[in-house]
């Protein structure tokens, strides 16, 4: 029996398998707003067969976005393109979700084919970023951060809840946190980008509670019976691994508390210096880790793209769901060629009636 094909459940949503495109940014976008690109990409992608299609990472503000391209939620000509995209994902099967987040001081960049930098100073498509402490990131991203007031925390905060509003309006059935990569909340809970002494800084405690207090906030608008999960980096390989690990697994099990569902376990990325050993799904040890010792489903990506391989995490209790991210950029049907590679059936999520009919039989005619 195949794990990767077996349905998911997770509050009242069930995934008809486990297979999740995680969120990929398209920097498509104007004005947060969607367009024609977006609803083509994320209808293949719900087309293709996997049980749930989150979409990128959203911005609650427009401050918040990593480039000028990124998707907002901030207003509701945003929300009412949104519901275009929950509603063509729909109609391919997934369960849509969506990915709302803060840039911080990794906002106002170059799209990646651009440059992947910060707009250049006085460059009028750039603008200030906001961040716990006025520290840059670094590298190819030095603007330096003007440091949040408790009323920006505050504004930050309401953005999220907000976002969280549209997006179930919009008729989004999943909701993830973006609480990883470096961008604004990861920064809150490191200590290379929070050198804060308030009660949002220093302690492992402290720099939790923007996001244990974001998460509440969310919870308290965000449906009960809809899947609430946050991204998170856990480990930034930097040589301090344990401790990170410790300090992060202790902030999921209180969102777990708070009304986490799962987690989709990720890196810190809140310094240059990391030192991250590539390699295919490298990070599903410490997925399990926090599943067995949070308490909660967990969900990881970064070279899980393989068959064989996703069946294996899956069966041995590393993961509950994998997410496939290039490889469904590469194809889009990847769960239709991963059910072949492992000898499943192809049950009707993969050929509706529409295609069944003409495909069971047909052969391509190949070389003659
Ligand atoms: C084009 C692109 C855009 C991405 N955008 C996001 C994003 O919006 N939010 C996020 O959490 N991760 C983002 N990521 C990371 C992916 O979700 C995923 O973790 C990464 O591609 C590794 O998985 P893979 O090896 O299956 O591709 C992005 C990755 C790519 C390639």
């Amino acid at each position: 029996m195949s794990k990767l094909f077996s349905a998911f459940s997770l509050k009242s949503v069930t995934l008809r398998n486990r297979i999740a495109v995680p969120p990929m940014c398209q920097y498509s976008a104007h004005d947060g707003l969607i367009n024609d690109w977006h609803l083509a990409h994320y209808a293949g992608l719900a087309r293709g067969g996997a049980g749930l299609v989150i979409v990128e990472a959203t911005a609650v503000s427009p401050e918040g976005r990593i480039t000028p391209g990124c998707t907002g939620l901030w207003n509701e000509e945003q929300a009412a393109g949104m519901a275009k995209v929950a509603a063509v994902i729909k109609a391919g099967g997934a369960v849509p979700g969506i990915q709302i987040g803060h840039a911080g001081r990794k906002a106002s960049a170059n799209r990646p084919w651009e440059g992947d930098d910060h707009i250049a100073a006085g460059d009028p498509r750039g603008w200030e970023t906001l961040s716990p402490s006025a520290v840059a990131f670094g590298a190819n991203l030095p603007q330096v951060p003007r440091e949040m007031t408790l009323a920006d925390i505050q504004r930050v905060r309401e953005d999220f809840v907000a976002a969280a509003r549209r997006a179930v309006e919009a008729g989004f059935e999943w909701l993830e946190l973006h609480f990883a990569h470096g961008y604004l909340a990861q920064s809150f809970f490191s200590p290379y980008a929070n050198q804060r002494t308030d009660a949002y800084g220093a302690s492992a405690e402290n720099r939790g509670r923007f996001l244990l207090e974001t998460l509440e906030a969310v919870r308290a608008v965000w449906p009960d019976h809809l899947p609430l999960t946050a991204r998170f980096g856990v480990i930034e390989f930097d040589g301090k691994d344990e401790q990170t690990l410790v300090e992060s697994i202790a902030l999921v099990k209180a969102m777990r508390s708070a009304g986490l569902d799962m987690l989709s376990v990720s890196m810190n990325f809140t310094t240059p210096q990391a030192n991250i050993p590539w390699g295919p799904a490298f990070l599903a040890p410490i997925a399990e880790r926090v599943r067995r010792e949070a308490g909660l489903p967990v969900a990881t990506a970064w070279g899980v793209d393989l068959p064989e391989l996703c069946e294996q995490t899956l069966q041995a209790g590393q993961l509950d769901l994998v997410m496939v991210g290039r490889a469904h950029l590469a194809d889009p049907h990847w769960p239709y060629q991963a059910a072949k590679t492992l000898g499943v059936e192809q049950p009707a999520w993969v050929l509706p009636a529409p295609y069944a009919h003409w495909l069971q039989r047909y052969q391509p005619a190949g070389p003659q």
